[in-house]
Parts: C-alpha cells; structure tokens; sequence
C-alpha cells in the first residue's frame, strides 16, 4: 500500500483501527489458553501511556528513570534471594537470555564455545547461539521433564563455557534441579543462567503459599543470571522482560560506553541502544501497587484453576496430563487420539492453544476464570465424543 498524500483524521483512524482489529483474539475473551502473557494491570498499562517519551538508551537524559529502572531490579533481586542483584528491564526473554549467554561467552575468553541447555529450552537459545557463534549442546530430560544431570555432565567437554537451567518450561513448566547443575557449574568453574522467565513471577509466590518449591534463584551459588519476565506472570505490558546478574560486576560484561548522546556520555549494558523507560517505569508501578501480596493472590488463584483442570481433564475417557503441574502450565495428552486432531478441534471451537509435539499447553493466565475453565472442559468431552466417532 502506498503511503497517503493527505493526513487522515484521529476518528477516521480510530474507526477503521477498531473495525480492523476485531478479527484478532482478546484476553478479556477467556479464550486465550495457549499464551504466557496476559492482559497488563491498569495502572501498569496508565503508567506506560503516560511516559511514552522516556528513553533508558539515553541515560544521561533520564537519570531519574534509570534511577527506577535499578530500583526495579533490586526489586526483582530481593524476590529472586539477592538484594545485590543488577540488571535491566528488556525487551523480553528472547533478550535477556541473549545477554546472559554474551556474558558468559566474554568471560570465558575463548573462541568455539558450548553451552549445555535442557532438551526442554526455549528456542530464544538457539538463536543466542547462532548471533554469538556458540554451539548449543542439548541434555536429555528425565521422566518428570527435568533436565538429567547426568547428561548433562556427561555433555560437558573444555569447550563448555556455561549451563542453562529452567524454571518453568515453556512446554510444561517444569522446573530443572538448579542445585545439582549449580554444584556442577562450580566444580567446573562454568556459567550457570537460569530461565525462569516464565517462574520467575510464579515460583516465589507459589512458596509463600505453602506449595513445596525447589531452589531455583540466586539462593543457590552457582547461579550467575536470571532471565523472569514481568511481560509474562508479572502482569506488566510488553515489551518487559528481565536480565538479573547476581551482582553489578557480571551485569557490566557487556556494557558499551556512548559517547555522542544528547545527555553526554553513558553506558549501555543492553542489546538494543534506544529502549522504553515506559516498560520499566510499569514494571516498577506494578511491582510496588501489587507487592507480594498481590502477586500472592493473583499467582494462588491462577494455580487453584490449574489443579482443577488437570483433575479434571482425565476424567475425560482417553484424556490425561503429561505431569502434574509445577505451576499454571498443563500438558494435555492422549494415548487414544492424536493430540493434533484435539488441538485442531479446539481451535475451530476459538480456542487459542499452543500445540507441542506430544501435548497441548494450556496455560492458565490471570485473565482465565473459572466459567472458561467449565467451558473448555465441556468443550473436550464434546471433541472426545466427536472424535470416537
Ligand atoms: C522459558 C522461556 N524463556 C524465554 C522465553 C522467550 O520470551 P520472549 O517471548 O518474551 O522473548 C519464553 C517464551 O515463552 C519462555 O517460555
């Protein structure tokens, strides 16, 4: 489409932008049962309109921002174990493990670098590993989904510069043993990054409910760095992901200084140059107007509907769960039909389900009630039904 001579009015636009966008899903429908994110908290999403303008690439021009912006991640360090913590607000996971594993790669001063990740990463890593040139090694998983250790030891050559744990998988949202990889990381002096994008707004508040939760954070030594995502279980508008280095020397591995910027020189420590202290001035908004408290009920509520749907679900003839739930993740699975037909009949019924090879996630977000929960439950049986014929 060519670009128009003439400017066209606000209610012109807006008309057409509402008419156009219609056709897209909305989380306020309920429908959206395959997705980590979810509808921003208002006042997040009041804050982050309201600070457009604010640019965190700029420092020298926005001190007060980056001022929020460091006060943020000594947030986000006092929920993952370590007030001393250091980093940025990003642009989402994909990001922030892009940092980490730069980091580890300038640490290890050397060229032909692995890194071993659970079979179960996310593919942010692969592509990490193809910009940095790294290799990536995959472990095997155990029966529960974790990473094997064994393997994982077994993969590890004088080429290995850094380990990867997750804490909640983005197939299931299993959570790795971070302790043992720790342990390996610090009898071979290697990097150990932890993914808790997903966890990292889940896992803490799981454990002060009550549910029993493995270590995962900087509680553990080995760990260096923590990818959690405030776009995601943190109720905060995208983009928002988050690098946590365990102190503020590891956060300076890869940090530039510019020197031409309109606020006189700064440092960089992030992919991108220009970058939204819109997004950090909402995850701190969000972080301080909900507090533990909030997080508490928001991640509690999302975790009962997770229980009662993966109670649920094999109460439906030739329908079972994958594993029990670490978190708001279900895996959906079948030895009767093919998950492929299920998911297919799910989303001509509008559902928004993410389909893995051997299972369908659901994902119960906090825009999820119960009503969607009934009615996907209803809607299985209906396709079980269908599907035997
Ligand atoms: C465990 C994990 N890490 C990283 C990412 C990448 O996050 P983003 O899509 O925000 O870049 C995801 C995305 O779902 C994820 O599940």
């Amino acid at each position: 489409m060519k670009m128009q001579v003439k400017g066209l009015p606000e209610k012109t636009l807006l008309r057409e932008l509402e008419s156009r966008l219609k056709g897209d899903f909305s989380f306020n429908s309920g429908r959206i049962v395959g997705s980590m994110c979810t509808n921003p908290h208002p006042l997040a999403r009041k804050m982050y309109a309201r600070f457009l303008d604010k640019n965190l690439g700029d420092s020298g021009l926005f001190p007060a921002v980056t001022a929020l912006e460091e006060e943020t991640l000594k947030m986000l360090g006092t929920v993952l174990s370590n007030p001393e913590a250091s980093g940025h607000i990003v642009t989402g996971g994909t990001e922030a493990n892009v940092l980490a594993l730069w980091t580890a790669r300038k640490l290890a001063k050397k060229t032909n670098c692995e890194v071993i990740v659970p079979a179960s990463a996310h593919c942010s890593f692969d592509k990490a590993a193809d910009l940095l040139g790294l290799k990536i090694v995959k472990a095997r998983l155990n029966d529960r989904f974790q990473v094997d250790v064994e393997s994982v030891k077994k993969a590890a050559t004088p080429k290995t510069i850094a380990l990867v744990g997750i804490a909640g998988t983005t197939a299931l949202g299993v959570v790795d043993p971070v302790d043992e990889l720790s342990e390996l990381a610090l009898e071979k002096n290697l990097y150990l990054h932890v993914d808790a994008a997903f966890g990292g707004f889940v896992l803490p508040f799981l454990k002060d409910l009550g549910y029993k939760v493995p270590d995962f954070d900087f509680a553990v030594p080995g760990v260096c760095s923590i990818t959690v995502d405030p776009h995601k279980m943190g109720l905060a508008p995208i983009p928002a992901g988050g690098i946590v280095f365990r102190n503020e020397s590891l956060r300076k591995v890869v940090s530039w200084d510019i020197p031409y910027l309109s606020g006189g020189e700064t440092e960089q420590a992030t992919l991108v140059g220009t970058r939204s202290g819109a997004s950090a001035i909402a995850v701190w908004t969000v972080m301080k107007h909900l507090g533990r408290e909030g997080y508490r009920k928001t991640v509690g509520k999302c975790m009962h509907l997770t229980v009662k749907l993966a109670e649920e679900i094999p109460k439906i003839r030739g329908l079972s769960v994958a594993t029990e739930p670490t978190m708001n993740i279900v895996g959906l699975k079948s030895d009767t039909f093919d998950v492929r037909r299920i998911a297919e009949e799910l989303r001509l019924r509008k559902w928004a389900i993410s389909l893995f090879p051997r299972h369908i996630r659901i994902v119960i977000m906090p825009h999820v009630q119960e009503k969607h929960v009934e009615e996907l439950l209803q809607d299985l049986s209906k396709i079980v039904d269908k599907l035997r014929g």
